[in-house]
């Protein structure tokens, strides 16, 4: 397949960006500085000259904090630029696979998240990624989004590498213990979203690893274990203690209904 990927510097942007030439995919990887989703006339220009199957959107403001501060900046990242993407797709004919998180869900559920819950996101950055999410199927009927959520992986910085870091660099570390999630290995979450542009499977999917989920403690200490890093001396506290700015739930676990693959990889829901 002729691949397009959006921010392809990011955590999940290079797992995909490995995967698909990995596939011998034609690959057209592009970082914030050469392809800014916000800006709707590059985008168009870009993908009209590419001319890819796929669009792969792994571009966002991520740094939910600071969604908070500058609102308009989150909504043009997080919510025009899937727009832009999709406008642009739908005129070359891709199909756009484009990212949401666990963070459009309230926490408030007993029990996993799945695509029959209805979103209710409690802060600026799950807002502007819901935003994304529907201004991205309005205006492109093969948008596939995919919630996915505590992702890790190799390079660059996420909650894992920066756990292990920390503790090489000998610093002592806090750990929440009441807040919950999914934790996802980014190239199997890259691995499905390919899949899915394949299969061009609109919708919106699940995709995280299985299992019963983890806290960020004990996320961390599997982390330090796996790193061969010492696992004593963390303090454990809790989300609220940390006085972020931005809200967040306590419970970010994603789960999907009819698994269809294999169970050491990430799991789709599919609905129709
Ligand atoms: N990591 C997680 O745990 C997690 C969980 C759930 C969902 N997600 C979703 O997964 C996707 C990828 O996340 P990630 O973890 O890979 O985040 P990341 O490492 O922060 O990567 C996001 C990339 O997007 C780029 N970017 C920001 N604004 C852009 C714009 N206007 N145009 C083009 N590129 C832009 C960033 O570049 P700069 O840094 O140069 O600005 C960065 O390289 C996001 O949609 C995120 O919401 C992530």
């Amino acid at each position: 397949m002729r691949i397009l990927v959006a921010g392809a510097g990011g955590l999940v942007g290079r797992a995909v960006t490995e995967h698909c030439l990995a596939q011998h995919d034609q690959i057209f990887s592009y970082t914030h500085e050469t392809f800014d989703i916000t800006d709707a006339a590059s985008v168009r220009t870009t993908i009209e000259q590419v001319r890819p199957d796929a669009v792969i959107n792994c571009a966002a403001w991520t740094d939910v904090d600071g969604c908070e501060i500058d609102s308009a900046r989150a909504h043009a990242a997080n919510a025009n630029g899937p727009e832009n993407l999709a406008k642009a797709s739908r005129r070359c004919g891709a199909v756009l696979v484009t990212i949401s998180t666990d963070y459009i869900f309230d926490g408030t559920k007993e029990g996993f998240y799945t695509q029959r819950d209805d979103p209710n996101p409690i802060s600026v950055y799950g807002l502007s990624k819901l935003e994304g999410e529907r201004r991205a199927q309005r205006a492109l009927a093969r948008t596939i989004a995919v919630r996915t959520g505590f992702v890790f992986g190799a390079g660059g910085r996420n909650f894992l590498s920066t756990v292990v870091e920390r503790r090489r660099r000998g610093e002592r570390l806090k750990t929440i213990s009441d807040a919950w999630g999914t934790p996802t290995y980014a190239p199997h979450l890259a691995a499905r979203m390919r899949e899915l542009a394949e299969r061009d499977l609109p919708g919106i999917f699940h995709v995280v690893n299985s299992g019963a989920g983890a806290s960020y403690e004990e996320f961390a200490l599997a982390a330090l274990e796996a790193a061969g890093c010492d696992q004593t001396n963390l303090e454990t506290v809790t989300m609220r203690s940390l006085n972020r700015r931005a809200p967040r739930s306590l419970k970010q676990s994603l789960m999907v209904f009819l698994p269809s693959s294999p169970p050491r990889c990430a799991i789709i829901c599919l609905l129709f």
